[in-house]
């Protein structure tokens, strides 16, 4: 199986799930990292992992149909079965996401439903909660919607900033996506119209 990650900047998921499928030895390789931005430092990383890089930067394209049909022509040429979205900060649209049903999946910053969209530790101080964390789904047409994968939650302390918790929750999203991605390329996660089917290790 393959794999396809986007991402726009740091990539720390990105190379969280490209470490994890080399210490586990998953039935899958990364074929390539595709970013929006060509500065997103993630792009070297992946480089000198021997992994194939591509930049479609959205700068370049008029409008957001014509960024998602390059895009989704670059994805295409690597043939993945799984795109994974890491810190991809563009919103896709509605045919480019169906294109991928089932086999696209997002990182969020949060317990979703609970703050959708940015600035996701920034909400969490502002609402008072006291358990924070990251969500795992698959993506569908509904921004951070999609039927959900896998969370993890993190207690939300009296003296934090929106970086000391951003760092907590992204400690557990290095655990959760490459948990979730294996799971995938071991084809015991599928998306059954709404519903997440996780099926058991062999
Ligand atoms: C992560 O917190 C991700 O959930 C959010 O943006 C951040 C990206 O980090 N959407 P990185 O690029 O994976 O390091």
């Amino acid at each position: 199986r393959s794999i396809v990650i986007l991402i726009s900047g740091r990539g720390s998921n990105m190379e969280a799930i490209v470490r994890a499928a080399q210490a586990e030895r998953w039935p899958a390789r990364i074929a390539a990292v595709i970013s929006n931005r060509a500065d997103a430092s993630g792009l070297e990383f992946a480089a000198s992992h021997g992994i194939a890089t591509a930049v479609v930067a959205n700068r370049d394209y008029p409008t957001r149909d014509q960024f998602d049909a390059a895009l989704r022509e670059q994805i295409d040429a690597f043939a993945p079965d799984l795109v994974v979205l890491a810190g991809f900060m563009r919103i896709l649209t509605a045919p480019f996401v169906n294109h991928y049903q089932g086999r696209m999946l997002n990182i969020h910053p949060s317990l979703l439903p609970s703050f959708p969209g940015l600035a996701t530790h920034r909400q969490a101080l502002a609402a008072g909660v006291k358990l924070h964390g990251a969500t795992v789904h698959f993506v569908t047409p509904d921004l951070d919607h999609g039927p959900i994968v896998a969370q993890a939650a993190v207690p939300v302390l009296e003296e934090d900033s929106e970086e000391t918790l951003a760092e907590r929750v992204l400690e557990q999203e290095h655990v959760i996506y490459p948990r979730a991605v294996r799971w995938f390329v071991q084809g015991r996660l599928a998306l059954d119209g709404a519903r997440v089917r996780l099926a058991a290790e062999a």
